[in-house]
């Protein structure tokens, strides 16, 4: 009776595919007695999941991690715990550069968590310092629902679709989180209910490849039936949903998100390359004309679009021309925000072997300015929500004491200050996750500054 609950402190890195795998992980921890703290000194269990897209996320775990083995000295009851993709790429090697890690374990072991982490108390109790080490398999698809445990306030992660069945050359993404696999309509949607039930008015349906989702279900769903199905859902104010692939984007997509009522209008559809030639070099199985035909048929569909986008700079053979052509696309596309990357080259992907590997020093700078480029581009672009009136979904606090921070339908980030009132202003129409209806008035850098538009104040019906 009464047994002390356990400090579990859990730190993340990479994608929302991760973020949301972590909160499964705290989940179901906690129905092994842990509780989460955000401290690591006082924690009993110390927790990582990892990333490993680019070199530089490979490093930074490997430094972070060895500088624990003090803590391990003066604790040596504590238990470290290593897992998602990094794990699964370096399998044994990460066991071997990291012995005081008591549990390593693969993206497709995190339903074992607890069993894994009671096996290493085991262990240790029994002075046997072995790490406890599970890669490889295939995790099951399961619903998640009664994985409560989230991060947000106001979005619920809902992991749709797991793994990819694309071989882009330079991505080593196939390689640690395996085949594409689909998760059927039902389970889903349980899911959605449950979230929607704790209060969550936002979902953002998280899938590797998400515009394929549902082409290896018997009944062949597709990301369009999900989102019909979603808006059904009372309660349910927005839906989301990551990451687009333009190779297996559709029209019937973008008219579904134009179409269907609570699916907001933001894109996020990794560019890559602008060079027709480096485009093909990395398989991705589109030209540029085809990425602009899905833009052009986005935004005439959809006027108020928040487009963004991924590229990478400096992939193997990129010539000062195919830079030019990125440099090029991007002033013409004129996306909202781009995600730019330096290349890394990735063990196991078809890229290391090209030849031509860029200099580090064009590859810097190449990103430096990509990265110029976009943001007095995202600066322009914001320009065009001036004076016009959005609802804003709170976020929470922003940075700028007495204001919060809320976000539109098209993913931009917009702060207000929240009327004063004598019983202080936490009135429940300023709890994250209302929203609440706003003129935006002035740019700061990206940010936009909202006005409460007055019927909100008042507390009269908004208007739809
Ligand atoms: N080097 C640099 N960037 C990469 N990405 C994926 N693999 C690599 C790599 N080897 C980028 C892509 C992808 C984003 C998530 O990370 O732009 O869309």
């Amino acid at each position: 009776m009464g047994e002390r609950k356990k400090k579990l402190f859990i730190q993340t890195y990479g994608c929302q595919m991760n973020f949301r795998d972590s909160e499964v992980i705290a989940s179901l921890m906690k129905k092994e007695n842990c509780e989460l703290t955000s401290c690591r000194e006082e924690a009993d269990i110390i927790l990582f999941n990892t990333c490993c897209v680019r070199e530089h996320a490979d490093q930074r775990l490997y430094g972070t991690v060895s500088q624990l083995k003090r803590l391990k000295q003066r604790n040596p009851n504590l238990i470290i715990a290593v897992g998602g993709c990094l794990a699964e790429k370096d399998k044994e090697l990460m066991t071997k550069k990291l012995p005081h890690v008591d549990v390593v374990f693969g993206t497709h072991a995190i339903y074992e968590l607890p069993k894994l982490i009671s096996e290493a108390v085991e262990k240790s109790r029994n002075g046997n310092s072995l790490p406890v080490l599970r890669v490889g398999g295939t995790r099951p698809i399961i619903s998640q629902a009664e994985f409560g445990l989230r991060a947000d306030g106001h979005r619920a992660w809902i992991t749709v679709s797991e793994g990819c069945h694309h071989r882009c050359s330079f991505c080593i993404v196939p390689h640690v989180r395996g085949h594409e696999r689909s998760k059927p309509v039902d389970l889903i949607m349980e899911e959605v209910r449950a979230a929607v039930d704790e209060g969550y008015p936002e979902i953002c349906l998280l899938g590797q490849n998400i515009n394929s989702y549902g082409r290896d279900l018997p009944e062949r769903p597709t990301l369009v039936d999900l989102f019909e199905q979603c808006n059904e859902v009372d309660g349910l104010r927005r839906i989301r949903f990551a990451t687009s692939n333009p190779m297996d984007m559709t029209d019937a997509i973008l008219e579904g998100m134009a179409q269907v009522p609570k699916v907001c209008e933001y894109l996020h559809l990794p560019l890559q390359s602008g060079s027709d030639r480096i485009l093909w070099e990395m398989r991705r199985g589109y030209k540029l004309e085809r990425y602009r035909e899905i833009i052009t048929k986005g935004r005439s569909l959809m006027p108020d679009l928040c487009l963004s986008t991924d590229i990478i700079v400096g992939f193997p053979g990129e010539t000062e021309e195919d830079y030019e052509a990125t440099c090029e696309a991007v002033r013409e596309i004129r996306f909202d925000g781009a995600y730019v990357f330096k290349y890394s080259n990735r063990p196991g992907t078809r890229a290391v072997e090209l030849p031509d590997q860029i200099p580090q020093e064009i590859v810097e700078e190449r990103h430096r300015l990509l990265l110029d480029l976009q943001k007095s581009i995202s600066r322009e672009v914001n320009a065009r929500m001036l004076d016009r009136e959005f609802d804003l979904m709170i976020e929470g606090k922003a940075k700028e004491s007495g204001y919060l921070k809320g976000r539109t339908r098209n993913h931009k980030i917009a702060v207000f200050k929240p009327p004063h009132r004598e019983d202080g202003p936490a009135s429940s129409r300023y709890r994250v996750g209302s929203e609440i209806k706003a003129r935006i008035v002035g740019l700061k850098d990206w940010t936009l500054l909202a006005e409460l538009v007055p019927a909100t104040v008042a507390g009269e019906a908004r208007v739809a």
